[in-house]
């Protein structure tokens, strides 16, 4: 085996365990004693059973030990670390708590440990010879999880989520000049930065996306069989990446299934270049054609690629709502009849979105697809609604549709009750808040907002009766956050009463939280920004007292939400010290007073001033480095932050930036791009809410 996947641990922990199944596997789950004895780990050992069992399926290889151990560390910086046999999470990956932990948490823990136990066969019993490969290591652990955690809880819809969490995730970074390719050479990864650097979106959403898209093209059977004949014959040694490609050949070889060029042809254009394509098809003649997707269209791209930045890519479509037969596009532009349409017919591409790529139109079809979300949007798949919005105001930022039509694809939403397509508008809204709100935009874009969000939150309020239950649905409990958060953000005055009443309910009895676990991380949100210092005070009481990590988080969290800026500065000196904020949560606290459009400027303020200690503290190799000057600089959209931006780099270059080199680069494209994106799209935009308000 691997050293690196080598784990000892002593300690008085306690552990659960439950009888051995018929294969003889002894599986415990470690904690804190009373994390155990409350019942915190209950839900771990429920799961671990059954992920073990469609792993062995899925591979058809059994588990290759005889024992499995999970342990939660109180302090601990990566989210989980797949030690063969023995694996380590954070408190908030493994334990979950019915009492107090959200949904979310539940499906957090669910997913990571499917994403661990994935790894007990891809990465442990197979290792990749060396870091460069991380990509595939990470990106079939982040595909298959979603497998994994599917099996055990089916009515989750939980492979749909894939689309938010990695697909669009990814999508951001990857549409900039400065992305890289997946793979990197042998010879270029020796230092441990430059590993730690390797442990990116990249890596995980963008190896996750595009392993599910060859998955999707070969069909399941043909990937597993694949898979399974690559875990058998590599067992207990080290493989590259092509050894995996040789063994899926084989399998597609023994199969039906029939490919326009080899699996290495086809899968180098996705691994060997940076980036994705965008394929624009224009229903009136029956055109398609593919450019390099780049959200800022001025950006240069320096990084040569030998495919010229061209992809083979499976096209997947559907007319008028019926599936049609799916085809390859294998140059740079083709014409492929079957897609011209007649009368209100349109065409809709990437059904189900399970290609790594976006896609534009003709402006007929555009507006066709736009009509048919208006009458009867439930003959789009869902997550191709999600991913019309998504598309459209990314195509908008890349200048190749006008920014109106983007934001006519949210006007459909005051009928659709569906998780993802909100959870894909709100976060593209997100880009417009942090846009504009430092602006005269902010006023007109609040009253659509709210205007939009009102139906949702009406809806949700009857089917909880009251806001007295919890939606059946797993998604629906998801949804009903985003509509309680979008309508106190855009100022609903009955949203705000309910949060700040369930908030001063809680004030009056700390002993009994009336507020809802699923709902805390929005309320608390929400009522500390409209409270005051007491508010405050309180939350960082309970979040001294919490007892469980993912209560402390919500509030940790929600405690940079209030509008008090010498509270924020407060808030900022207590991640100095380790009494009061742990080090493992220091940079994140700093990431979230700095979204918060009060915080901004003394977070960017306290990195600057601070960058050396902070550096040295929580180590230039740890990850969570480079979300940290990523997240600080996000609203950054104007020549002035460029310049400072530029300073900060300058001034620190003997300190150095460590895994944040690359992101602090990225920081800097994306501020020019947000400044040239600014600059166009202000006023459009206002008069387009100026007029949709009412
Ligand atoms: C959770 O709540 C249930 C019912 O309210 C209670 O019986 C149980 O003891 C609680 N569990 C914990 C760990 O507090
Ligand atoms: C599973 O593996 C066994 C032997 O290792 C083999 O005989 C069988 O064909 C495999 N099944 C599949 C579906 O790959
Ligand atoms: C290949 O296709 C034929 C007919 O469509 C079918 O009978 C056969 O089972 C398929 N073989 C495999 C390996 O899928
Ligand atoms: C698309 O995904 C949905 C689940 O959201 C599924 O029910 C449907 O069958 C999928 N459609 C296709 C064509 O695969
Ligand atoms: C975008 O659309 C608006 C309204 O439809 C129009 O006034 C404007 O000229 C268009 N802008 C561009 C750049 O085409
Ligand atoms: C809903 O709750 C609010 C606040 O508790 C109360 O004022 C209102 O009358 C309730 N409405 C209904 C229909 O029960
Ligand atoms: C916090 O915990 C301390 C000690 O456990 C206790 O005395 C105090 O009352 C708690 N505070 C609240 C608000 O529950
Ligand atoms: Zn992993």
């Amino acid at each position: 085996m691997s050293t690196y996947l080598l784990a000892f641990i002593v300690c008085d922990f306690k552990y659960i365990t439950s009888p051995m199944g018929s294969d003889n596997v002894l599986i415990r789950i470690w904690a804190r004693r009373k994390a155990i004895e409350e019942g915190q780990g209950d839900y771990a050992l429920r799961v671990t059973g059954p992920i073990l069992k469609f792993y062995e399926s899925y591979y058809n290889a059994t588990y290759p030990l005889s024992k499995s151990d999970q342990i939660a560390l109180p302090d601990f910086n990566a989210g989980a670390m797949e030690n063969w046999g023995l694996v380590t999470y954070r408190e908030t990956s493994l334990l979950y708590d019915p009492n107090i932990s959200s949904n979310g948490n539940k499906e957090r823990v669910l997913t990571i440990i499917a994403h661990e136990l994935a790894h007990m066969w891809f990465g442990n019993l197979v290792t990749l010879r060396w870091w460069n490969d991380l990509w595939l290591n990470e990106g079939f652990a982040s595909y298959v999880e979603y497998l994994g955690a599917n099996y055990v809880e089916p009515t989750w819809n939980i492979k749909d989520t894939i689309i938010l969490s990695d697909v669009h995730r990814v999508f951001a970074v990857d549409a900039l000049n400065t992305s890289r390719p997946l793979s990197s050479k042998e010879d270029e990864i020796n230092k441990p930065e430059e590993i730690s650097q390797l442990f990116d979106s990249i890596t995980y959403s963008k190896g996750a996306s595009v392993l599910r898209m060859l998955s999707e093209f070969l069909t399941e059977s043909v990937f597993s069989q694949g898979l399974s004949s690559y875990l058998n014959t590599f067992a207990y040694g080290n493989t590259i990446y092509t050894d995996l490609w040789e063994h899926l050949q084989q399998a597609v070889d023994d199969s039906n299934v029939s490919l326009p060029r080899s699996l290495n042809e086809i899968m180098n254009r996705w691994i060997l270049q940076m980036g994705f394509p965008v394929v624009t098809i224009d229903t009136s003649a029956g055109e398609l054609s593919q450019k390099h997707f780049l959200l800022d269209p001025e950006s240069v791209v320096t990084r040569p690629s030998e495919f010229n930045y061209e992809w083979f890519i499976p096209i997947t479509w559907m007319r008028t709502g019926l599936k049609q037969d799916p085809f390859w596009l294998l140059q740079k532009t083709a014409i492929h009849k079957p897609l011209t349409t007649a009368g209100d017919e349109w065409v809709l591409a990437n059904v189900n979105v399970t290609g790594y790529y976006r896609v534009n139109y003709d402006i007929g079809n555009w507006e066709r697809l736009l009509d048919q979300l208006l009458t009867d949007h439930q003959v789009i798949p869902v997550i191709n609604r999600a991913q019309i919005v998504d598309d459209a105001f990314n195509l908008a930022r890349s200048k190749m549709i006008n920014i109106t039509l983007a934001l006519r694809t949210t006007e459909y939403l005051s009928h659709e009750r569906e998780h993802m397509p909100w959870e894909s508008a709100i976060d593209n809204l997100n880009y417009f808040f942090l846009m504009f709100d430092r602006s005269e935009v902010y006023g007109p874009m609040q009253a659509y907002f709210r205007k939009l969000v009102t139906p949702l939150f009406t809806y949700f309020r009857e089917i909880t009766s009251n806001w007295t239950q919890v939606p059946t649905d797993h998604n629906d409990q998801y949804n009903q956050v985003n509509a309680i958060w979008l309508a106190c953000k855009t100022g609903v005055a009955s949203c705000q009463e309910l949060t700040k009443g369930w908030f001063r309910q809680w004030m009056q009895d700390p002993a009994n939280n009336p507020i809802h676990p699923n709902l805390r991380t929005t309320v608390y949100c929400s009522a500390i920004a409209a409270g005051g210092v007491e508010e405050w005070d309180f939350g960082w009481e309970m979040f001294r007292n919490a007892s469980i990590a993912t209560e402390a988080f919500k509030l940790r969290y929600a405690l940079a939400c209030t509008k008090l800026t010498w509270l924020l500065k407060r808030y900022l000196d207590y991640t100095l010290d380790p009494n009061k904020i742990r080090k493992q949560d220091a940079t994140s606290t700093i990431v979230y007073i700095g979204r918060n459009v009060v915080g901004q400027p003394l977070a960017w303020d306290f990195v600057r001033e601070k960058w050396e200690y902070i550096f040295t503290q929580y180590g230039g190799s740890s990850f969570s480095f480079s979300n940290l000057i990523s997240g600080v600089t996000k609203r950054f959209s104007t020549k002035f932050e460029l310049k400072q931006l530029q300073q900060f780099m300058k001034d620190n270059e003997e300190v150095g930036f460590g895994s944040g080199t690359l992101a602090l680069e990225q920081s800097i494209s994306r501020t020019q791009a947000n400044a040239r994106w600014v600059a166009e799209n202000k006023e459009p935009v206002l008069n387009w809410f100026l007029s949709h308000s009412g």
